[in-house]
């Protein structure tokens, strides 16, 4: 990254928020919205602290993630008011702020407390996770619905700034998983490969954007597969890699397939035609795309796929049509990516109104038209889940699968290849990839 150049979009950044907030303040009747970090939690009975990711709308001003017991004042027409939390502590490292541009945009005020400043006079909103309490003894609405909704909005379309670092985001998880499959060629169980992953992309576990998903073989069939074995798989079918990073909060979110020494030839197939249905989707993001149209052209391309690789005999649209592509791939074909790995109104329309997803497509997070600024995650995956495929067994349509490939394909688990794409206003910046 060229720190200058990464100086004056951030620069840029905090002015177009400051405008922002101080428009959007106006028309909501407030005089000013204070902002919560949030902190750790303590387990129950414990003194250990669970790890803890900042409140996002905090980081969107303040790009320190794991920031703590902090707050921001943000008023229409004065300079932001940090008040960093900064306690005097021989048991920890006391926090201090980096030297840095960003800074001079802000007042101040260093503190050992974990109370809030003084507000001043006016109507005034607290959002963050602050009990009822602390906002009523203030004074002040706490997390009131419009005004969240409104802020979320705000996150949608990235600044040139935030499209800088999650390039950068992508740029060391990229490295990471470089690493990764060298460990996954070499024999390395999966913890080994996760402890490889973490240490070319610079991190520790608790800083990751979401907990890496490291499966191999049928682990990989596992959507949100949650343990690292510590023992080397003795069968080397399959790795399903899917691991971010962060920076300044920004999280990437990629995934990616490898076959292994003891792959059956046709899942190296299948791991290519995936990739390039993911690419010729990729190439149509543009402004004014509808997000629910393109989930639904990657399952008319799964169907492709599946019939010209004789896993079905149907033809693709039947495919679609009876739930075949929607068992080999229960999950949606991206979400918007930020601050938040699935990032906030996904949703909703850009005046809040509510877009559900469709019925037969609970998981799909992103149903909004795309513009240009917007981030998001292009995912398609093909999977060998016994407990979705097998109910079709019984049913006419699975008459057109070849039962005996699935079982041949079941141990490598699956196959899910994930990018992570800025739309321009002339087209996909593919920030994985470019
Ligand atoms: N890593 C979670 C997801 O891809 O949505
Ligand atoms: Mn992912
Ligand atoms: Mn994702």
């Amino acid at each position: 990254m060229n720190a200058t150049r990464l100086d004056a979009q951030h620069d840029a950044h905090l002015e177009g928020l400051e405008n922002a907030y101080a428009r959007l303040l106006e028309a909501q009747g407030y005089d000013g919205v204070l902002l919560y970090s949030g902190a750790p939690r303590h387990f129950f009975g414990d003194d250990q602290q669970a790890s803890f990711a900042t409140f996002a709308h905090f980081l969107h001003w303040v790009p320190l993630a794991g920031i703590e017991h902090s707050w921001l004042l943000i008023r229409p027409g004065q300079r932001p008011l940090l008040r960093f939390h900064a306690p005097a502590d021989f048991w920890h490292l006391t926090p201090s702020l980096p030297e840095a541009a960003w800074s001079r945009r802000f007042a101040i005020e260093t503190t050992a407390e974990t109370a809030p400043p003084q507000l001043p006079r006016g109507r005034l909103a607290i959002v963050g996770e602050v009990d009822a309490d602390t906002a009523e003894r203030l004074g002040a609405a706490l997390n009131p619905p419009a005004l969240c909704q409104a802020l979320d909005e705000l996150r949608v379309r990235k600044s040139d700034y935030e499209i800088a670092c999650l390039r950068e985001a992508n740029r060391l998880a990229l490295a990471g998983h470089e690493a990764a499959r060298q460990a996954f060629d070499a024999g390395a169980a999966e913890l080994d490969i996760q402890l490889a992953y973490l240490k070319a992309s610079r991190q520790r576990e608790s800083q990751v954007p979401y907990q890496n998903i490291v499966g191999l073989n049928e682990h990989a069939g596992v959507l949100h597969y949650q343990h690292y074995d510590i023992e080397a798989a003795p069968r080397r079918h399959s790795l399903l890699l899917d691991a971010g990073r962060r920076v300044a909060g920004y999280a990437s979110d990629i995934t990616r397939t490898w076959a292994g020494s003891d792959a059956d030839p046709q899942f190296a197939a299948l791991i290519e035609g995936v990739e390039q249905f993911q690419q010729r989707l990729i190439a149509e993001l543009r402004p004014g795309l509808d997000y629910v149209a393109l989930h639904e052209q990657m399952h008319l391309e799964l169907g492709r796929l599946l019939n010209a690789q004789a896993l079905i005999e149907c033809s693709p649209e039947a495919a679609v049509e009876s739930g075949i592509t929607r068992a080999f791939c229960p999950h949606g074909l991206g979400h918007s990516l930020g601050l938040q790995v699935h990032d906030v109104a996904g949703r909703r329309d850009s005046s809040g109104g509510p877009l559900p997803a469709p019925e037969r497509d609970p998981a799909l997070r992103l149903t909004r038209t795309l513009e240009a600024g917007m981030v998001v995650t292009m995912e398609p995956g093909l999977y060998v889940i016994p407990m979705l495929l097998e109910p079709l067994r019984d049913r006419p349509a699975g008459r057109s699968i070849d039962w005996t490939g699935i079982a041949r394909l079941a141990p490598h688990g699956g196959i899910r290849i994930e990018d992570n794409i800025a739309i321009g206003h002339g087209g996909p910046i593919n920030l994985t990839r470019d």
